[in-house]
């Protein structure tokens, strides 16, 4: 069993023709509401390759609340320690155009996540195989939740996005760290090389579809990406690191979680939506049996 500790958004996505300019009204393509957050988004893509999943979140108590709580039983995962709040559910605003995406993100009930949330589902995190975090809840919630897991030897994958409410304290605590670039720049430096180096076999920078590198103590290694047909990548990293938990904790190594992981991300951008394009177990391996 794998917890994800983290947010819940409603995605409001506009597809567009092209990015307005300051001061311009244009008219947008089409307009959805689609469920997200980074661990929302997490969660879903580890249960649909097919692991059992508790979420300890908190939404607002108003319909985009409801709705997510919804769509995470949906893909029967566990919500019992998503708490509710008066505060707003978060949303994200999207802009799509072509296969770029821009996107605002209003924490709301997110932010309202507190320690106290963490240690009222203690016994959820202490039976897990490992948890999934992110940075889009308060520091101190990240700060309380890893503790407890290191306190009951429970692995952590953590996914540091956005890059914002991170301490370099967490390094020692935590098993996995899975940046994409402009976060590892963001928050480490860019000698990719030298970080790598610094915390092998745990540190592993994710390259869009060029795959994703870390080193295993002896050797740099690069796991090769999927060439796909992206038509929308929101979630493409959520979806690598679902994946990566549920491959990790199915026992597989760190290069075949990788590069399971990367398939699994390819897979998800070729619908529109961070959740929709989640593969199932049967889907990954149809992929592989494809590539090979
Ligand atoms: O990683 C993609 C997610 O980031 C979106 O679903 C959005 O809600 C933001 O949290
Ligand atoms: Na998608």
């Amino acid at each position: 069993m794998i917890t994800v500790i983290g947010s819940l958004n409603m995605d409001l996505v506009v597809q567009m023709e092209a990015f307005p300019k300051q001061g311009e009204t244009i008219l947008g393509k089409d307009f959805q509401t689609m469920p997200g957050g980074k661990g929302a988004n997490q969660a879903v893509a580890a249960a649909r390759l097919g692991i059992e999943i508790a979420m300890i979140g908190c939404v607002g108590s108003d319909s985009f609340g409801e709705t997510l709580r919804t769509v995470l039983q949906q893909e029967h995962i566990q919500t019992e320690a998503i708490a509710s709040t008066s505060v707003p559910t978060g949303i994200a605003n999207i802009l799509i155009y072509n296969n770029d995406n821009r996107i605002i993100v209003v924490p709301g009930a997110n932010y309202e996540l507190k320690p106290d949330h963490i240690e009222a589902a203690k016994e959820i995190i202490q039976k897990s195989q490992m948890v999934i975090m992110q940075l889009e809840i308060p520091m101190e919630t990240t700060a309380y939740a890893i503790k407890l897991c290191k306190e009951a030897n429970v692995p952590v994958l953590l996914n540091p996005a956005p890059a914002a409410n991170f301490n370099m304290q967490w390094m020692e605590d935590i098993t996995y760290i899975t940046p994409n670039e402009t976060e590892c720049k963001q928050l480490f430096g860019d000698h990719f090389d030298q970080l790598l180096e610094k915390y092998p076999n745990k540190m592993i920078i994710t390259l869009g579809s060029d795959g994703a590198r870390y080193f295993d103590g002896e050797y740099p290694i690069h796991v090769p990406g999927f060439m796909t047909n992206a038509v929308d990548t929101t979630g493409a990293g959520d979806t690598f690191n679902g994946a990566l938990a549920y491959a990790l904790v199915e026992g597989q190594s760190l290069d075949q979680a990788v590069y399971f992981a990367n398939l699994a991300a390819s897979l998800s951008v070729e619908k529109y939506g961070a959740q929709s394009g989640m593969p199932t177990l049967e889907a990954v391996y149809a992929r592989m049996a494809g590539e090979e």
